[in-house]
């Protein structure tokens, strides 16, 4: 019997904690996913009351089913739409995911593709490594965008959403508009930053970047539609969840310039993209879901759900539950 299932490789400093609180664990240390029945017939057989999960982890009814012992879902991430919250709630689980800890450094890397899809780095690296920089032109060939002083459109303005607001309005005087359920005094007092519809942010922005969970609600809610109201030299940004765009749709409005570019870092279907994407380069920036990648991120993300877990294997209320 352990106290806790890790499903994936995890840091050591994670496996220390729990050594000195005494809670026992299973490590799938070997870093490649379970398959879903494996992991069902692992977790059972293990007896631990916490799962430790990742967000490529599918959590849903047969997996909690399958595992009647457990009492608590510990997310390694902040999202947590690869759990079905309602069912682990109608059993009696807690399920936890991992804030704060990974905003700025998510908000750094919506900034950074932001900036290399404006000004063109994913073409110009490469142009340089192949020795083809032959000399400087006024008309060079990765002529880019302005970021600064244009308008910022964020959809979704909860920590990350604003901790991007903040890089844009005071780091490179943009303009910031944002869509969202509630106001964000702060911002508009701090930034000037308006809450506006929709339509607004879509029409007005030089930049969108997406915050917003995958819900029902924000499932493709930006496609055809959508882009066809952006600005033909807009760029949109995706450090969210990849459902949130049509995908399809997305490459055809690159491919017939209805929009001007795309920074990347989540898509529909990952870790597989829409082939379409691969053969897109102007103005194009994609990254393998690397938001909240840095190395101190990753590790203060692991230790935030370890001591979630352990709060409520010591029956405590844990730091941070979604239900
Ligand atoms: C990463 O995508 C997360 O939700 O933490």
């Amino acid at each position: 019997m352990v106290d806790v299932f890790i499903t994936r490789k995890t840091f050591d400093e994670v496996l220390a904690y729990f050594d000195e609180a005494g809670i026992g664990y299973f490590h799938n240390a070997q870093d490649v996913p379970l398959p879903p029945a494996e992991l069902a017939e692992q977790l059972a057989q293990s007896g631990a009351p916490a799962l430790m999960s990742v967000l490529t982890d599918t959590v849903d009814a047969t997996l909690l089913d399958a595992a009647p012992q457990l009492q608590v879902v510990a997310n390694v991430a902040v999202g947590y739409n690869n759990v079905d919250v309602q069912a682990a709630t109608e059993r009696g689980i807690v399920v936890t995911n991992t804030p704060d800890v990974l905003t700025e450094t998510t908000a750094d890397l919506a900034f950074a593709l932001l900036m290399a899809a404006a000004r063109r780095l994913s073409e110009a690296d490469p142009y340089m490594r192949a020795g083809k920089y032959k000399r400087w032109q006024l008309f060079q060939p990765h002529l880019g965008l302005d970021v600064y002083g244009k308008t910022l459109g964020i959809v979704g303005m909860g920590r990350i959403g604003a901790a991007t607001a903040r890089r844009g309005a005071l780091g490179f005087g943009m303009r910031v508009l944002y869509h969202g359920h509630h106001d964000h005094l702060e911002a508009d007092r701090e930034w000037g930053a308006q809450r506006v519809d929709m339509e607004t942010l879509l029409r007005q922005s030089d930049f969108i970047s997406l915050h917003v969970p995958l819900t029902e609600e924000t499932h493709h809610m930006i496609a055809a539609r959508e882009l066809a109201m952006m600005k033909p030299t807009a760029i949109i940004v995706n450090t969210s969840r990849g459902p949130v765009i049509k995908e399809v749709d997305l490459v055809a409005a690159l491919q017939d310039g209805v929009i001007a570019g795309a920074g990347l870092d989540v898509y529909e279907e990952e870790p597989q993209m829409q082939p379409g994407l691969a053969g897109l380069y102007e103005h194009v920036v994609l990254t393998p879901h690397i938001g909240s990648g840095s190395v101190e991120t990753r590790l203060r993300m692991s230790m935030t759900a370890a001591q979630n877990a352990a709060a409520v294997l010591q029956n405590q209320r844990p730091p941070n539950p979604v239900n």
